[in-house]
């Protein structure tokens, strides 16, 4: 599964023999140059920059690291190998072919599936446009860029998806992921995460971690689709996106790792005190996990969700490593616990588990998003340091679903607005959090050196040392 490197969009699909669907995506293509210059990586677009592009859809060996200027960045369509007789593995009819065009009942949900993963990708490069212009380290800003040029890539595959099986309305979404706008009080991103301002690297780091994640579970249930072409897209993403979440757990924990070095040097623990030292204090760093998290679970979806339901039975998308769970996987006679709020108690309650498959697909994120939180908390360890970092109750300062309305403690009571009012300032970041955060994010270039905020990682990328010129600028 080799890539054709000598079309104008590079490809796996064998585009040069759909001639229609190629000048389609040819006039999409300088939109989105368009678009990437506008909203693209700030000041960057001139620089080379060593990163990796995917170059083949095999498991090993699928990348090739060189230098490129982001706007002559080689993006393409890429589909992970078809699977010979593949076969729908869920949902009523389970077991029948995998099918290979859009059929006509499900065209709707279908697209809108395709145009919400969508909107995700070009989202985030818009929320992380300025970052560069503040990164730690040439390191760091190479690795910025590499997630940057990759989500517009995820962008690529659900267009294509759109493009190729879509028809008119298809080309109209493909146009409209390009004009929405992050935050923009109009025309809005589709998800509310991806409306939010990544204004600094910490925020960056928390957002790969946690909201990339999200992106790791929507692929992976995606990928068991029965629509084929979206299954086979959305595992080839899945190979990006390790790298994405690599870049949040590894960039909180040199946070983490230079925070503990100053206190453990000078003694403090005193969080003003840490801060005076020019590191972030734990405290804050927590309150940062605490908003990460909680907004990205929204992105989930509500707890108990028709539609999720619909989406189940009718193959288009599965749950978390569906063939490896032990049940019929149709689902009809099942059950499942979620949370709800029965007079100002939160109580479990077992409903359908058709109807609550958002809330099990946020069980395993949760379950996921623990194991870093463990590494991180072994990094408190190794530096003798006590405090501990914790993922907050899944229904604390929630938006979508049950807990919406509602104001929940970080250990998951439900509380007065009053109460609510004197806590919060220890539970999110504070305007003032912010403020302080802000203030350490100075431009370090300099080969081999970082930010005093943030440690030095443990290697290089693709084994190139540290100090490596991972951006040449212009
Ligand atoms: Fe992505
Ligand atoms: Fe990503």
């Amino acid at each position: 599964m080799s890539i054709d490197y000598s079309e104008k969009i590079p490809n796996n699909v064998n585009l040069s023999t759909d001639k229609a669907l190629q000048r389609a995506l040819e006039h999409w293509q300088p939109h989105y140059l368009q678009w990437w210059a506008e909203m693209g990586p700030e000041g960057a677009q001139n620089d080379d920059v060593y990163l990796r592009t995917a170059v083949s859809a095999d498991a090993s060996g699928w990348a090739n690291f060189g230098y490129v200027k982001m706007p002559d960045y080689r993006w393409g369509i890429f589909l992970a190998a078809p699977e010979e007789g593949r076969k729908v593995n869920f949902g009523e009819h389970k077991g029948e072919p995998a099918w290979q065009e859009v059929p006509g009942e499900h065209r709707a949900n279908l697209r809108r599936i395709v145009v919400t993963q969508g909107d995700t990708e070009p989202a985030s490069v818009e929320q992380q446009q300025y970052l560069g212009l503040t990164c730690p380290s040439q390191y760091d800003l190479r690795n910025l860029f590499q997630v940057n040029v990759e989500e517009g890539r995820h962008l690529w595959a659900m267009v294509y998806l759109l493009h190729r099986y879509f028809g008119r309305d298809g080309r109209e979404e493909a146009e409209a992921l390009l004009e929405r706008r992050s935050g923009d009080t109009d025309n809005p991103r589709i998800l509310g995460a991806f409306n939010e301002k990544t204004p600094d690297w910490l925020s960056f780091y928390m957002f790969t971690y946690f909201t990339d994640r999200d992106g790791k579970f929507q692929l992976c249930a995606l990928a068991e689709s029965g629509f084929d072409p979206l299954a086979r897209t959305t595992r080839f993403m899945l190979t990006e996106e390790a790298h994405h979440m690599f870049v949040g757990e590894s960039g909180v924990a040199r946070v983490i790792q230079r925070t503990c070095e100053v206190m453990r040097d000078h003694k403090v623990e005193d969080p003003a005190k840490v801060r005076a030292l020019g590191v972030i204090d734990l405290e804050t760093l927590q309150r940062y996990l605490n908003f990460h998290y909680s907004v990205t679970l929204d992105l989930f979806g509500a707890d108990q969700s028709s539609n999720a339901a619909t989406f189940y039975s009718t193959r288009l998308k599965g749950r978390f490593e569906e063939t490896k769970i032990n049940d019929d996987h149709v689902l009809k006679n099942d059950t499942y616990k979620i949370l709800d709020v029965v007079e100002g108690e939160l109580v479990e309650k077992e409903v359908p588990a058709l109807v609550s498959l958002n809330e099990r697909l946020r069980d395993d994120f949760i379950k996921d998003s623990f194991r870093g939180v463990s590494r991180w908390n072994r990094v408190l360890e190794r530096n003798g340091i006590p405090f501990r970092l914790q993922l907050p109750h899944k229904a604390f300062n929630r938006r979508i679903g049950a807990f919406a309305g509602q104001r929940i403690s970080l250990d998951g009571h439900i509380i007065s607005e009053a109460e609510w009012n004197t806590k919060v300032r220890n539970w999110l970041p504070s305007d003032e959090d912010r403020a302080f955060v802000t203030s350490l994010m100075g431009r370090v270039v300099e080969p081999g050196k970082f930010a005093n905020w943030i440690a030095p990682p443990a290697t290089g990328i693709k084994g190139q040392p540290i100090d490596f010129a991972y951006v040449r600028f212009n």
